[in-house]
């Protein structure tokens, strides 16, 4: 008799997520923006997608994450989650959605969370939006943090350089992602920091570090989707691996189809009705 059972897909939890920090497994995580590229993610088996707002700066062209809105985080975030049924999403906060007023920043959440389907936000920063982190958990909803190079902030740094080299910014990272963690934060990204500091929030905290530029000794490694696809020709930090070259890949294929339809190639009779 044919097996009609659904193979029973184990979907990952913030609590799997814990697990894997606990089993010593590392997490895997990307950003995604949309449904085609989501689905190709799950099915590949990443653990955690992250609907960043760097959708401000891969999907719309803007210098920084600032402009993005609610409703477009929304919007990107409904499409990743139609395409998903094992990793868990994450949405980001937009800049100005949940900063000093964590009744916004409830609000905002519950948004995200009602209109997408998604299963936990993520928020920038750390005393300062405790408050909200605080507000936000009291709804039931899930939240990670992100500390070192906070993109919303840009023109307070002034500069994409590496954060926390300096003692007194480490010493706040290792303030700061000890308060998330007592918040009840069930993760902290943390962006472009020395790997020693990294190692060192890692070994603090019991909840999953996942880095971007931030060395090996963390739980998990995220990365920006278009970037490490190599879509984007301009970006090349140290941290990036560019597991294609997609740029030329798309640029060549395209300037085929143009000279297939130019010389009258495409179609042919097969590719006709
Ligand atoms: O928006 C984003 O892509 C992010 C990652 C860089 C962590 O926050």
């Amino acid at each position: 008799m044919p097996n009609k059972v659904k193979k029973e897909i184990k979907k990952v939890t913030t609590h799997v997520l814990q697990e894997m920090k606990k089993a010593g497994e590392k997490i895997s995580m990307l950003t995604a923006y949309d449904y085609t590229m989501a689905k190709i993610l799950d099915a590949a088996g990443i653990d955690v997608m992250l609907v960043g707002d760097s959708a401000s700066n891969v999907m719309a062209g803007n210098e920084t994450t600032l402009p993005i809105t609610l409703d477009q985080m929304i919007y990107h975030a409904t499409s990743v989650v139609r395409a998903v049924d094992r990793a868990l999403v994450v949405v980001d906060l937009p800049f100005g959605s949940y900063q000093g007023n964590s009744k916004e920043a409830l609000n905002s959440a519950i948004r995200i969370m009602k209109e997408s389907g998604a299963h936990a936000v993520k928020l920038e920063g750390g005393r300062e939006v405790q408050e909200s982190v605080e507000r936000i958990l009291s709804a039931g909803i899930p939240v990670m943090g992100h500390l070192g190079l906070t993109p919303q902030s840009i023109y307070k740094f002034g500069t994409y350089q590496v954060r926390a080299r300096e003692k007194k910014e480490a010493e706040r990272v290792l303030q700061d992602s000890d308060l998330l963690e007592k918040t009840g934060c069930f993760a902290i990204v943390l962006e472009k920091i020395p790997a020693k500091l990294a190692a060192q929030v890692t070994r603090n905290v019991s909840v999953p570090i996942i880095g971007i530029g931030a060395g090996a000794e963390v739980d998990g490694q995220v990365l920006v989707l278009h970037d490490m696809l190599g879509l984007n020709e301009e970006f090349s930090p140290r941290f990036l691996r560019r597991y294609l070259n997609l740029y030329d890949e798309i640029k060549n294929a395209v300037g085929s189809y143009i000279k297939d339809v130019k010389s009258r190639d495409f179609p042919n009779k097969k590719e006709q009705y």
